[in-house]
């Protein structure tokens, strides 16, 4: 099941992106922002316990970023991580916002989801907000990843074929 997240989920959030954090796969986030931000984030659960989440940070009227996107470790592979993509892509489409990106190390898992590799250059500069903060900054091997999505059928998120 996967839903919208509650201030509840906060220690969750917090313990699952510290997580890769800690292995440099993405970046620390404080309980105090995970609970400022907390409309942003919908979770995953297994057997009733939340398990994963992702973020969805609204950039632009047409742009928007999956962040913080974390799947426990023993809970991998089980379709968790697309469904939270994709939910979070409907969540777009119903905002009318019609491009979602990503800054990633795993660039095949979102190119399965119908991601594709963009440039990086080209996001607005507030995206790199986050970028000074990070220890990576001058050595950044993340690549960005976007999805063009039909904001006319938010039930049903579709790549846009041919604009
Ligand atoms: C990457 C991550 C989100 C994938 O979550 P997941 O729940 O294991 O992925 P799913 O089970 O939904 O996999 C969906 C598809 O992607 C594939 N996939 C999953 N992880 C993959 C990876 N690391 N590389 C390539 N393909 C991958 C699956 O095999 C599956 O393929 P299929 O549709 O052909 O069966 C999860 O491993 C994770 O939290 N990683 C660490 C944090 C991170 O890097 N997050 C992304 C930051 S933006």
């Amino acid at each position: 099941m996967i839903r919208k997240a509650t201030q509840a989920d906060v220690p969750v959030i917090h313990r699952l992106v510290e997580h890769y954090a800690r292995k440099e796969r993405m970046l620390h986030r404080s309980l105090e922002d995970i609970a400022e931000h907390i409309r942003c984030f919908s979770m995953a659960e297994d057997g009733g316990r939340a398990v994963a989440c992702s973020a969805l940070h609204v950039y632009a009227p047409d742009l928007a970023e999956i962040k913080s996107l974390a799947v426990d470790e023993a809970f991998t592979r089980r379709g968790l991580g697309a469904g939270l993509v994709h939910y979070q892509l409907e969540e777009a489409a119903a905002l009318g916002i019609g491009r979602v990106f990503a800054l990633t190390y795993e660039a095949p898992f979102f190119e399965k989801q119908g991601f594709h590799l963009s440039d990086k250059q080209g996001m607005p500069e507030k995206i790199w907000r986050d970028c000074m903060y990070c220890q990576k900054y001058d050595d950044c091997d993340e690549v960005c990843v976007a999805i063009d999505i039909d904001t006319r059928r938010p039930a049903s998120v579709l790549p846009v074929v041919d604009g």
